[in-house]
Parts: C-alpha cells; sequence; structure tokens
C-alpha cells in the first residue's frame, strides 16, 4: 500500500518509514532534512518541506501526493518539543509555533489528502502521553497533543469511511529525550526525573527497536473506534 508519513528525517517517522518499506509498501515521506538511507531505497518518495510554512504546504503538497492515487496510512508524525519550562514561562508566540508543526499543519495535510486521493483507508496521529497527563513543564507540548486528539476525534465523524486514530508511541530515544536528559537536574518536575532515568535503559528503547511494535498498534487501532486516543503502553 501506498503510506504518508511525516517527520521521516529521523527518529520514529525514519523508523517507521524503513519497517513499511521492508514489508515492501510505497513510503512518501516529508520532512525539511533528508534521510540518505530511506532516499536509497525505490519505493521512498521524498518531499523536503518546513511544514510550518502553511503557504509552501499547501503549494507543495498536492502534486505530491497526487502521484499515489490513494493511500493505505497517512501517518501524522512529525513533531516538535519546545523549552521545558511552565506555562507562565512560556510566550504566546512559542506556544503557537508549536501549535503550527504538532497541530494546524495536519489539519491542512489531512484536508489536503481528502482534497486529492481517491481513497485514504487510515490515518494516524502521532500523540503523546503529555497529551492527557497535565505534567508541569510540558507547556506547549502537552496543549498541542491535547488539540491534535481532538483534531482526530473531530476528522473521524467528518470522514466516516476513513478509520482515524491518536496513539501515544510510549517513551523512545530520539533527538527528544536527547534534549530532555540535558536538562539540569535543578529543574525539579517529576516528568523529566522519571524520563532522564528511564535514558539508556529497556524503559526507553530507540526506534528501530519499536518500529514493528508500532505498525501492529497501528493495524490493533482499527478494532477501536474511528477517533480514538490510544496509549501503546495501555492497549497492546
Ligand atoms: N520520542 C518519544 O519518546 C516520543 C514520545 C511521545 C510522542 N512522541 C512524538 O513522536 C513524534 C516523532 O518524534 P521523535 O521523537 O521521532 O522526534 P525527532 O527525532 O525529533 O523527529 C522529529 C521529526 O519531525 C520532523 N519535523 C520537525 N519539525 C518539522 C518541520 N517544521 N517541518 C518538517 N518536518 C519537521 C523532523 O525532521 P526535520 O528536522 O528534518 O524537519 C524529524 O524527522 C512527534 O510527534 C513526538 O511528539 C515522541
Amino acid at each position: 500500500m501506498n503510506i504518508l508519513i511525516t517527520g521521516t528525517s529521523k527518529g520514529i517517522g525514519a523508523a517507521l518509514a524503513m519497517k513499511y518499506l521492508e514489508k515492501g509498501h510505497k513510503v512518501f515521506g516529508i520532512s525539511r532534512s533528508a534521510n540518505a538511507k530511506l532516499n536509497a531505497n525505490d519505493n521512498f518518495t521524498f518531499l523536503s518541506l518546513d511544514l510550518s510554512d502553511f503557504k509552501k504546504v499547501k503549494e507543495k503538497l498536492p502534486p505530491f501526493i497526487q502521484q499515489a492515487g490513494n493511500m493505505g496510512l497517512v501517518i501524522l508524525n512529525a513533531g516538535i518539543l519546545n523549552e521545558i519550562k511552565d506555562l507562565k514561562d512560556t510566550p504566546i508566540e512559542e506556544i503557537k509555533n508549536v501549535m503550527d508543526v504538532n497541530v494546524w499543519v495536519n489539519k491542512i495535510i489531512v484536508d489536503i489528502c481528502f482534497d486529492m486521493l481517491e481513497k485514504v483507508d487510515q490515518v494516524v496521529a502521532i500523540s503523546s502521553g503529555a497529551a492527557v497527563s497535565g505534567s508541569r513543564g510540558w507547556n506547549a507540548y502537552s496543549l498541542s497533543k491535547a488539540a491534535l486528539n481532538m483534531l482526530i476525534d473531530l476528522y473521524a465523524k467528518e470522514h466516516t469511511t476513513t478509520h482515524f486514530s491518536a496513539i501515544a508511541p510510549g517513551i523512545i530515544d530520539t533527538g527528544m529525550q536527547d534534549y530532555i536528559s540535558s536538562l539540569p537536574d535543578t529543574l525539579d518536575y517529576p516528568a523529566v526525573k522519571k524520563l532522564k532515568k528511564a535514558k539508556n535503559t529497556p524503559d526507553m528503547p530507540p526506534p528501530g527497536e519499536v518500529s514493528e511494535k508500532l505498525v501492529n498498534a497501528f493495524e490493533k487501532a482499527l478494532n477501536y473506534k474511528s477517533g480514538s486516543f490510544l496509549d501503546v503502553r495501555e492497549f497492546l
């Protein structure tokens, strides 16, 4: 099948793209920087795009996905974590930037997919436990993932022949976690302490080790009501 994945240069998106290519699927990947290993695969098509630039997304995404005709799966994975700090210290502009990449561009992508493609079977948005945990310090990131969950729930009611889910992938050792583990011990937030403790342990596997599990989770998600928020730590 054809699979569209955002954020394929590294981390979870790169590992998922590689896993789906190994399984013989065609992957359409988007990120600002390229991933040489993925680009070397004939079944991988890449678009370099800054997803915070909505004008460019509206211009470049339609011709990119039109060549596919239909998508078996759309994975809205690209995301950013801003500085961990209290919400009161987080300027609105910073929150807006996070919302643009983690939420609003996903509305644009979903709308373009349904305008341009004959059929979209499944849409999975990569969410986070932070969408519901309300952990101190997670400011804009938590707000964005909570809004993403609702975006998915709302679209599920509009596009009733497509399955939608927002899935928290668990704790995975990527660039995001490198930032968290670099935070000073003086930053006394419980969630930061928990993640720093998990780093370099089996509790925080690298993306290549969990990609198969995530692929299974996306398949299993089809058994749940469209629009659901699911956490792999609870439903797998
Ligand atoms: N790692 C975890 O423990 C964890 C836990 C829960 C949820 N998540 C979620 O999982 C998803 C993937 O995160 P990750 O951990 O794999 O992070 P990562 O290693 O930092 O990868 C993020 C990906 O998003 C892309 N991206 C970021 N900003 C972009 C932009 N403006 N335009 C285009 N692409 C952009 C990056 O590509 P470029 O920089 O090349 O553009 C990169 O490919 C995110 O939605 C994150 O919130 C991760």
